[in-house]
């Protein structure tokens, strides 16, 4: 899942984790910590270590049934504070309106193609709870959409992901780029959008 960079998770976790207190909290526009949706979860791995820590619940949506199962082994005790394990390729889910505060989604929008992935923000944007964010977190290619024979993803340039999430009709909050990754991968960005 990260390459053989296995190394990378904590990075990753921890810049996501920064990048969520920016927004999170109580007060007056401040982004809930009720329920989160993680999208293309997998196993679980930012569900254990970034999602569950932070929101009361967590739903996850997976393609591959099997990963879900392993998810429950995987989570152990704090994975009973998950709501809803869906397995569903994100082309087809509908999240329910209005049930979530931070819906994310990392390392998976390769797997769309750029109109399933339009019609997905949408969906998601119907989602959110005030105040609620969309976290898209993956790798940007230099330039245009790069093939990944190996796993027939592809990874697509900033200029080309802000344009979709602008045909979503998402404004962007807020982007950075995930700092310390090896030089040798691709960069990888975080964009907040509702
Ligand atoms: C590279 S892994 C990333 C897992 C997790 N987001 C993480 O960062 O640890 C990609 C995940 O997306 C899932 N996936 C691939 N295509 C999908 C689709 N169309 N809808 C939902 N999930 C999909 C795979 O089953 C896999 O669990």
């Amino acid at each position: 899942m990260l390459g053989g960079y296995g190394s990378i998770s904590s990075i990753d976790i921890n810049g996501s984790k920064a990048f969520l207190h920016k927004f999170l909290g109580e007060g007056e526009g401040k982004t809930g910590t009720s329920c989160a949706l993680d999208c293309g979860a997998g196993i679980g791995r930012i569900t254990k270590r970034l999602l569950l820590p932070l929101f009361s619940t967590v739903d996850m949506v997976d393609v591959t049934q099997e990963f879900l199962d392993k998810a429950k082994t995987y989570l152990g005790e704090e994975g009973k504070r998950v709501g809803n394990y869906f397995c569903s390729g994100l082309q087809d889910f509908v999240p329910e309106c209005g049930r979530y505060d931070v819906i994310w989604i990392q390392w998976v929008i390769g797997h769309l193609t750029d109109d399933h992935l339009v019609e997905f923000l949408r969906r998601c944007q119907k989602a959110l709870r005030p105040n609620g964010l969309i976290i898209i977190k993956d790798n940007v290619s230099y330039e245009g959409v790069v093939p990944d024979e190996v796993d027939s993803s592809v990874c697509r340039d900033l200029e080309i992901v802000h344009s979709l999430a602008g045909r979503a009709g998402l404004r962007i909050v807020h982007e950075e780029q995930q700092m310390n990754f090896p030089k040798e991968i691709y960069q990888v960005h975080t964009l907040a959008l509702r």
